[in-house]
């Protein structure tokens, strides 16, 4: 007979103790605390559990069949790229992002199109069938795409097994439940559970299961991060989604690489690919005001061109502000040092604002460049030479160093009509590519 203990942990964030805590150690909530029991196994139950595992289970890597696994086409060109190539058989991919940034909208043009390849089920546990099929007219699917409008997950995966479908979408994983979990959904267990039960489906039966979540405000899945631990992919809409485009990158995947983008523009008759984003992330600018930058930048494994927009105004009060938006606050501290200390711009008593423009968050070195270029030039309130690009890391001693792909970095910008480069390859320190900008 196995002994039961208990284990408990904070429903809104995951934490673990073996007591029970009035205020959770890690996210500060109070009265968060759930049991659950969980059996201990005894000696004798794991001696018998060796004995049976006893044969061996481990095997050879040259005789585990590598069947190349065909993927599936969702007839998204750029969506299929973010997942590296299209849909994996039995993988489980998240979709996360804010209310209202597309993810029902995206999945069920998805579903629709994924009904060529066999039965694919809907389960909408926040909205009714009803408003499912409203929304899938003003979208034009005319597909034979199955609707579950239910949330206990005991009842859909029931349904499932005699269904055997090709792809799962579950909106969202917060309003689904299983009877066995002693939780609310949306409560931690919910979420974990589920999510493992969804996972043990797809392995089992090779359906492609894609997870809805919404995200809270400080950018964590509402309730726990460990479902990011489980799926096999996790896609998040990122920059504001109160405008016509939605980014949507992979932040975790096991069958491609991350960091990929791809772009949509929203419609009254749902998301559209925008297949060339460098244009759209430039677009209606051809005169550019100081304090404006082009950088070619790499996003995933394809360039794309953005605007760094900076502005430096004389400070009203004792401590300067600095703040970066979609971009690392930690790099533009670095840069204004540098430009302080090796270009000598005295920025001590000036707020600075830096910016991409259009919701795009680089995180890359490469970008320093166009950062310095950008802060220079609205510090001078001189514009940069029209149609220039940079690119380049910055060195504390003020070098310039060479970055990947500079090659296609500077394709990209001469496709799209940018004839100036600036780069590690023509200018060695910042100073000096500063003082060719703004000559
Ligand atoms: P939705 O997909 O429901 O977002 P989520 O599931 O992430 O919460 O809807 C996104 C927004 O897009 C919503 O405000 C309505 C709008 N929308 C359109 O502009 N055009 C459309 O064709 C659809 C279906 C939605
Ligand atoms: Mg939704």
């Amino acid at each position: 007979m196995a002994k039961t203990r208990s284990v408990f942990f904070c429903n809104a964030c995951g934490f673990e103790s073996t007591r029970w805590l009035g205020r959770c150690p890690q996210c500060e909530a109070w009265n968060s605390f759930d049991e659950r029991p969980f059996a201990v196994p005894t000696r004798a139950a794991k001696a018998v559990a060796s004995a049976r595992g006893a044969a061996p289970v481990a095997i050879e890597l040259g005789a585990i069949d590598s069947a190349k696994i065909a993927r599936l086409q969702s007839g998204m060109g750029e969506f299929d790229g973010v997942l590296g190539g299209g849909i994996v058989p039995g993988s489980v991919t998240l979709i996360g992002g804010p209310p209202g940034a597309g993810k029902s909208t995206l999945l069920l043009q998805i579903a629709g199109r994924l009904c060529k390849n066999g039965r694919v089920v809907y389960v909408c546990g926040e909205e009714s069938a009803a408003q499912v099929k409203l929304r899938a007219e003003r979208l034009g699917i005319d597909a034979p795409l199955l609707v579950h409008a239910e949330t206990n997950l005991r009842a859909v995966l029931d349904a499932l097994e005699r269904t055997d479908p090709v792809a799962l979408i579950v909106d969202s994983i917060q309003t689904v439940w299983l009877p066995d979990a002693e939780s609310y959904a949306g409560s931690v267990t919910q979420i974990r559970d589920c999510t493992q039960a969804l996972m043990e489906f797809s392995k089992r039966t090779g359906c492609a299961t894609f997870i809805v979540g919404h995200v809270t405000k400080d950018g964590a899945i509402a309730g726990p991060r460990l479902l990011e631990h489980l799926v096999d992919t996790v896609l998040y809409f990122e920059g504001e989604t109160t405008g016509e485009y939605r980014i949507l990158r992979a932040y975790k995947n096991r069958f491609g690489s991350i960091d990929e983008i791809c772009v949509f523009a929203m419609h009254d008759r749902g998301l559209n690919e925008v297949h060339n984003p460098s244009e759209l992330f430039l677009a209606g600018r051809e005169e550019r005001p100081s304090g404006s930058c082009v950088v070619a930048s790499i996003v995933g494994s394809r360039p794309v061109l953005v605007e760094v927009q900076a502005l430096v105004g004389e400070s009203s009060y004792g401590t300067p502000r600095r703040l970066a938006n979609n971009l690392d606050q930690a790099r533009l501290a670095m840069i204004l040092a540098v430009l302080e200390r090796r270009v000598g711009m005295h920025l001590g008593t000036h707020d600075v604002y830096a910016s991409v423009a259009g919701g795009l968050r680089v995180n890359e070195p490469a970008v320093d460049l166009g950062i310095a270029l950008a802060i220079a030039s609205s510090f001078r309130d001189r514009p940069l030479p029209p149609h220039s690009a940079a690119f380049g890391e910055l060195g504390l001693s003020g070098e310039l160093r060479s970055v990947n792909a500079s090659a296609r970095r500077e394709a990209e910008a001469r496709k799209l009509g940018y004839r100036t480069i600036f780069s590690p390859e023509q200018y060695r320190d910042v100073a000096s590519a500063i003082a060719a900008a703004l000559s």
